[in-house]
């Protein structure tokens, strides 16, 4: 079964928290229907909080996804990785475009850190792919994202990845390629009942239904502005809900 990812989008802890505070009704409801709802920690957060903010939202009940997208040398890489370990977030990730050593020095840094914290499974490791936000045409050289995200998909894989960060477009390709076992996590989600928040694409490009992504295959929605930026005091809370009844096929579609 799918999970959803609520992405804090908020430059400041305060604010991300009042969010996840609004959601743990809707944690409820993704756990009655067999999952759970996590929070994303991502780059204008972190830099802003530090990691106090996912120890703030473990000690809430919501498993973290530390979206930091790391991309470097591979020492600095497998120190970064480490570190997020260290943070107490459950899943993180790095850009598969940083190669081979890179990515295999990650996974070390990934299983240091949970041995350091003595941890019988290590936290889930994610190769980001093609950003979701590129659009066919805009990849250097003419590539066609998707190709791009598939090829990558399957070094992720033979560089001992879990899974990656893809588009739904191309969920259902990667999972032939590199196994049903292998995670598909997929932003450039827009729900399909429309409620005036983050409900054009935004900055997305290869964008899909909550419905769509998770026929395709994804295991993890990302979805950010269309719960974030919904309107009123219950627009988060209810904005969660709509999408895990999209993603439960309970959703309708409005025109
Ligand atoms: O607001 P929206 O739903 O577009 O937010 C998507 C979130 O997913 C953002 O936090 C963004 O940084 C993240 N993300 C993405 N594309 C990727 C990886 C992460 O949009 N490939």
């Amino acid at each position: 079964m799918a999970e959803l990812v609520v992405a804090l989008d908020y430059p400041a802890m305060d604010a991300a928290l009042a969010t996840a505070r609004l959601l743990r009704g809707a944690a409820h409801a993704a756990e009655d229907a067999g999952g759970r709802l996590w929070m994303k920690v991502g780059l204008e957060l972190f830099t802003a909080s530090g990691p106090e903010v996912v120890a703030r939202l473990k000690d809430m009940g919501f498993p973290v996804f530390l979206d930091l997208k790391f991309h470097d040398i591979p020492n600095t890489v497998r120190g970064a990785v480490r570190s997020a370990v260290a943070t107490g977030a459950d899943m993180c990730n790095i850009h598969l475009s940083g190669g081979e050593r890179m990515c295999r020095a990650a996974v070390e840094g990934l299983a240091e850190g949970a041995a350091a914290r003595g941890y019988g499974v290590a936290p889930i490791l994610l190769g980001v792919t093609v950003l979701t936000s590129v659009a066919p045409g805009e990849l250097p050289g003419g590539a066609d994202p998707s190709a791009e995200a598939a090829r990558l998909a399957v070094c992720g894989r033979e560089w001992g990845l879990s899974g990656v960060v893809c588009s739904g477009y191309e969920a259902e390709g990667i999972k032939r390629r590199c196994g049903r076992d292998f995670i598909c996590l997929t932003p450039g989600i827009r729900p399909a009942a429309r409620d005036g928040a983050g409900t054009g694409g935004d900055d997305q490009r290869r964008v899909m239904t909550p419905a769509e992504a998770v026929r395709a295959g994804s295991d993890y929605l990302v979805v950010g502005r269309p719960v974030t930026g919904a309107p009123g005091p219950d627009g988060p809370a209810d904005a969660a809900r709509r999408i895990l009844a999209e993603m439960q096929g309970t959703g309708t579609r409005e025109p």
